[in-house]
C-alpha cells in the first residue's frame, strides 16, 4: 500500500495518509461498487455516466484525475471504477515510476480497456511525463534506442487504456499533463452524516457493536475523512473492550477520543498548536505559510495538505494574499477572546 517516507515514525492518529494498520483493514472495508460507496454524490453521478457510455461504446473510459485532500477515497473510486468497467486495475504512485522505462513497461503490459492508477501522479518526473503525452494522446509510445547519429526511434502502439491520476495538489500538475484528462473530478471533505454512514457500515463489516449516536460521535471528529473515521473506530473499540461492555456508545467513544487528544470538533494537538501559533504569535495574522512552518517545526506541506483543507472547512483558518489568519470562530474554539473588528488598511473590509 502506499505509504510516505515520513510514516514510519508514530503517525499522528489523525493523519490522513495511509498507514500500515489501515492497509490491514482498508482491504475488507472497500466498498465495491458505486452503489456501495458513500458520499461524493456529484462525482459519483458524473462517473455512472461515463462509465456506461464506455461500456456501450465498447471504448475505454476518457482519462480520469482525481484530486483534492487525502484519505477522500480517490484509490477506492478507482478500483470500483475499474470494477464496474469489468476490467483489471494496475495501481502504481508517482514516485515509484523512477524512469521512462518503468512507465513503458507498465503501459506495455496492459490488457484491452484496463485502468491504469498513479497516485500523487504529481510527482512524476519531467522524463517520465513525456512518455505519458503521446499515450494518453495517441496510445503510442516513442522510444529512442541507441546514441548519437545512429539513435533510431521506434514507436510502440499501446492497447486501449485509462489512466486515472490521484493527487492533492492539482495546482503542481503540469498544464499538459491536466490538459489531457477528459474528466477531472475534485472529491470534497464529507459531511458528518456521510461519516456516520460510513462508520455504522464498516462496524457492521467488522462485527463492531455500535450504537448510532456512539458512531455519530467518530464520524463528527474524523475531520471528514473516511480513513480517519475507520481508524477512530478500532481505536475506539479497544476502549469500549477494556472499559465497557465491547459495545460502542457515546460515552466511550468520548473518553477514548478525549484520550487521543481528538476534541470534539476533530481537531489534534497540531491544529490547536497551528491557530495557537497564529493567534498568540502573530496577532491573529496574516502569517506566511512557511513562517508558520518554521514556527511550529512542522513542514508546511503536512500544515497545508492536513491541517488547512480541514481548518478552513471549519471556518477557523483563513487564506489571504498575505498569509494565514485565525478567524473569530477559532478564537472562541480555543477560549481567546477575539480581538474588536478593524477596517483593514488596504481593502475597507472589517477583519481581525
Ligand atoms: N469506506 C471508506 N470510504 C468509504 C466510502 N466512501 N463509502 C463506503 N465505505 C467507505
Amino acid at each position: 500500500m502506499i505509504q510516505t517516507e515520513d510514516m514510519e515514525f508514530a503517525p499522528r492518529i489523525i493523519t490522513p495518509e495511509t498507514t500500515q494498520e489501515d492497509s490491514d483493514i482498508d482491504v475488507s472495508l472497500r466498498p465495491q461498487t458505486l452503489h456501495e460507496y458513500i458520499g461524493q454524490d456529484k462525482a459519483k453521478e458524473n462517473i455512472a455516466i461515463y462509465i456506461e457510455a464506455a461500456k456501450r461504446r465498447g471504448e475505454p473510459l476518457d482519462h480520469v484525475l482525481l484530486y483534492g485532500p487525502p484519505g477522500l477515497g480517490k484509490t477506492t473510486l478507482s478500483a470500483i471504477i475499474a470494477h464496474e468497467l469489468g476490467v483489471n486495475l494496475r495501481v502504481t504512485t508517482g514516485p515509484a515510476i523512477e524512469k521512462p522505462g518503468d512507465l513503458v513497461s507498465l503501459l506495455t503490459s496492459l490488457s484491452d480497456n484496463d485502468v491504469l492508477f498513479i497516485d500523487e501522479i504529481h510527482r512524476l518526473s519531467r522524463a517520465v511525463e513525456e512518455i505519458l503525452y503521446p499515450a494518453l494522446e495517441d496510445r503510442v509510445i516513442d522510444i529512442i534506442i541507441g546514441k548519437g547519429p545512429s539513435a533510431q526511434s521506434i514507436r510502440i502502439d499501446l492497447k486501449p487504456f485509462t489512466l486515472i491520476g490521484a493527487t492533492t495538489r492539482a495546482g503542481q500538475l503540469s498544464a499538459p499533463l491536466r490538459d489531457r484528462f477528459g474528466v477531472i473530478q475534485r472529491l470534497e471533505l464529507y459531511t458528518k452524516a456521510q461519516l456516520t454512514d460510513i462508520v455504522r457500515r464498516s462496524s457492521m463489516i467488522l462485527g463492531i457493536p455500535c450504537t448510532g449516536d456512539g458512531a455519530e460521535e467518530i464520524a463528527g471528529r474524523a475531520r471528514g475523512t473516511p480513513r480517519i473515521a475507520n481508524r477512530l473506530l478500532k481505536r475506539v473499540r479497544d476502549f469500549a473492550d477494556v472499559m465497557g461492555n465491547g459495545e460502542i456508545t457515546t460515552d466511550i467513544a468520548r473518553i477514548a477520543l478525549s484520550r487521543l487528544e481528538i476534541d470534539e470538533l476533530g481537531l489534534d494537538g497540531l491544529d490547536r498548536r497551528m491557530l495557537e501559533m497564529i493567534i498568540k504569535g502573530y496577532a491573529g495574522g496574516p502569517v506566511g505559510l512557511e513562517t508558520l512552518a518554521s514556527a511550529l517545526n512542522e513542514e508546511s506541506v503536512t500544515l497545508e495538505d492536513i491541517c488547512e483543507p480541514f481548518l478552513m472547512q471549519l471556518g477557523f483558518l483563513g487564506r489571504t494574499p498575505r498569509g494565514r489568519i485565525a478567524t473569530r470562530l477559532a478564537y472562541e474554539h480555543l477560549g481567546y477572546k477575539p480581538p474588536e473588528p478593524k477596517p483593514s488598511a488596504d481593502d475597507g473590509q472589517m477583519t481581525f
